[in-house]
């Protein structure tokens, strides 16, 4: 058979398994491997995905990973979006967070939407709590200081902000009355379960294969209750998806200044190789050694 030919019936496969509710199909390694050979390159994204993972360095065929279970995605919350193709249900999506009601009838958030940033077809999902002054300002999730640092975590990781799904459990900066300048406060329970139904939908649509939940705040959002430091280190699940919780780098800024960062970054960085060996990413010597603190 054609390669053409398999694609058309593993498309038309996949469309009849989607007409009758499955959105999730979990491939073996012997799946993956025959659908390496049909579209002769490395699955490190999906097949048919926008644009592919970048390493910094070649990067070999990535070692399988341990199998993900299929998530299984809750129905609750989730919100329809039109759309034909998974840009424009997130433009869709978006354009309903700018003219949700709800928020915005809680007199507590400022007013610009901000909603998020990557690639949509991304394996792997980071979420904030919410967009800072900076991040209003330009419309974008984390680009204020602790983005930039959440930028060279990512490159740390070998890959690109812009190879990776960025979002926030609470789509607008919380208010803290006239006058706030460059402050910010977390957002409520009331704030993000407000905005939940666009965190959730974007998680349906996006299916990434790990969440990483940024900070308490997001883990909190997401229903996963208790401290960082209790949850962090083990996959979590939220509708079906494996989340890692870890520090949200706005902590590791302020525990440098205090001369603590390393401890931290470390901490940080055993969750993200955590996340890595799910995904089934390469891992260098060099990589697995980062923020170790030195014999
Ligand atoms: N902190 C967050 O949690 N989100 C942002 O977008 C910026 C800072």
């Amino acid at each position: 058979m054609s390669a053409k030919a398999a694609l058309t019936l593993l498309r038309a496969n996949l469309d009849q398994l989607r007409s009758s509710g499955r959105t999730r199909v979990a491939l073996n390694e012997h799946g993956r491997e025959a659908l390496r050979h049909l579209v002769r390159e490395p699955l490190t994204s999906r097949a048919n995905a926008g644009p592919k993972r970048v390493f910094e360095q070649p990067a070999p065929l990535p070692p399988p990973g341990p199998t993900t279970p299929a998530p299984v995605v809750a129905s609750q919350d989730l919100i329809e979006v039109p759309g034909s193709s998974l840009e424009e249900q997130l433009a869709h999506l978006a354009a309903m967070a700018e003219d949700d009601p709800k928020p915005r009838a809680l007199g507590t958030l400022r007013s610009t939407m901000v909603f998020a940033v990557g690639n949509p077809r991304s394996e792997v999902m980071f979420i904030g709590e919410a967009p800072g002054a900076e991040e209003e300002r330009q419309r974008e999730p984390f680009v204020g200081p602790a983005g930039q640092l959440l930028t060279k975590i990512i490159a740390a990781m070998g890959a690109k902000r812009e190879d990776v799904y960025i979002s926030n459990i609470c789509k607008f900066r919380p208010s803290t009355g006239e006058g706030q300048g460059s402050g910010n406060r977390q957002p409520t329970k009331d704030e993000m379960n407000a905005c939940l139904p666009y965190i959730r939908t974007e998680i349906s649509l996006i299916r990434p294969r790990v969440i990483v939940a940024l900070g308490a705040t997001a883990s909190t959002g997401l229903g996963i209750e208790g401290p960082v430091g209790r949850l962090r280190g083990k996959f979590q699940a939220f509708d079906g998806v494996p989340v890692m919780i870890t520090y949200h780098p706005s902590y590791l800024l302020r525990q440098e200044a205090e001369g603590r960062g390393n401890e931290a970054k470390r901490a940080v960085w055993e969750d993200l190789l955590k996340v890595m060996e799910q995904l089934g990413w390469p891992i260098s010597e060099k990589q697995r050694g980062y923020f170790k603190p030195k014999a």
